[in-house]
């Protein structure tokens, strides 16, 4: 795992996007990893400044709420066309979501992961951390090797999510469907933001505390090319933030975005 930390929010969110961009222009039909929250916003808004094609670009979000119709408001396949599928030129055909309103959910997470075996794999999975640690809607114990299918949220979860919903934590779907950790590990290469204060403690325990499925992020210390960026106040908890600079002053793959 690498640890980047930028000096504020902006430039944490214009380094992960001009990661993705350089992901991109080494290979245009990049099979990408998508996720959603407030955070990623801000990366799609930089995402999209930047340019670049996404003609032969085939996505699979992490999740959708079980039981929102693609066309909801509040689903994450209307979150993404907001975001960015309706800003750039991604063919609508190589956008993947799990079908999540649909009445069998173990048909519908099957077909997910046999759709991105045969796109051959994730290439690049973005990912943001909620508070409870989860990476996509992989609550506390979830097991490390799952794979997508439908999970129940922490109300924690659905409090934080309640902004889309008006505000009320009661309206958030009380179910989604998510990739699985075990899923979100086997992408080649995996990449979370995550920006503020509230994230400190959570981003310690995901980079420094022990691999545990109480706190899914944790997971992420096994992937063998896994980038952290982040912005002082997220990684004011962490423990080995001298060394962490060090790195990013001196690996080579870095050259190119400091
Ligand atoms: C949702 C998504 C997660 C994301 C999280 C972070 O719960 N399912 O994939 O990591 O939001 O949200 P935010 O960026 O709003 O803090």
């Amino acid at each position: 795992m690498e640890v980047v930390v930028q000096k504020d929010a902006d430039s944490a969110v214009n380094l992960t996007a001009r990661l993705i961009a350089a992901r991109l222009d080494a290979k245009p039909d990049l099979v990408l990893g998508l996720a959603t929250g407030r955070t990623m916003e801000r990366v799609y808004d930089r995402l999209v400044a930047l340019g670049r094609s996404f003609k032969r670009v085939r996505s699979f979000n992490l999740d959708e709420y079980v039981g929102l119709a693609p066309e909801d408001p509040q689903s994450y396949r209307s979150y993404m066309r907001q975001h960015l599928f309706d800003r750039v030129d991604i063919d609508p055909e190589n956008v993947r979501l799990p079908e999540a309103d649909r009445p069998d959910l173990k048909e519908v997470a099957r077909r997910y992961e046999a759709d991105i075996n045969a796109a051959g794999g994730i290439d690049l999975q973005l990912l943001g951390i909620g508070e409870t640690g989860h990476i996509g809607f992989n609550e506390p114990l979830s097991a490390l090797m799952s794979r997508t299918r439908d999970k129940t949220l922490t109300q924690s979860t659905r409090q934080q999510n309640a902004a889309m919903f008006g505000g009320d934590p009661d309206r958030v779907p009380p179910r989604a469907m998510t990739m699985g950790v075990g899923t979100i590990l086997d992408a080649i290469e995996v990449l979370l933001l995550a920006t503020g204060e509230h994230k400190a403690a959570i981003v310690a325990k995901a980079i420094e505390g022990p691999i545990t499925s109480m706190v899914t992020a944790s997971a992420l210390q096994l992937h063998p090319n896994c980038k952290v960026v982040l912005d002082e106040a997220a990684a004011s908890r962490l423990q080995g933030r001298d060394y962490y600079d060090w790195v990013f002053q001196n690996e080579p793959d870095w050259d190119e975005f400091r």
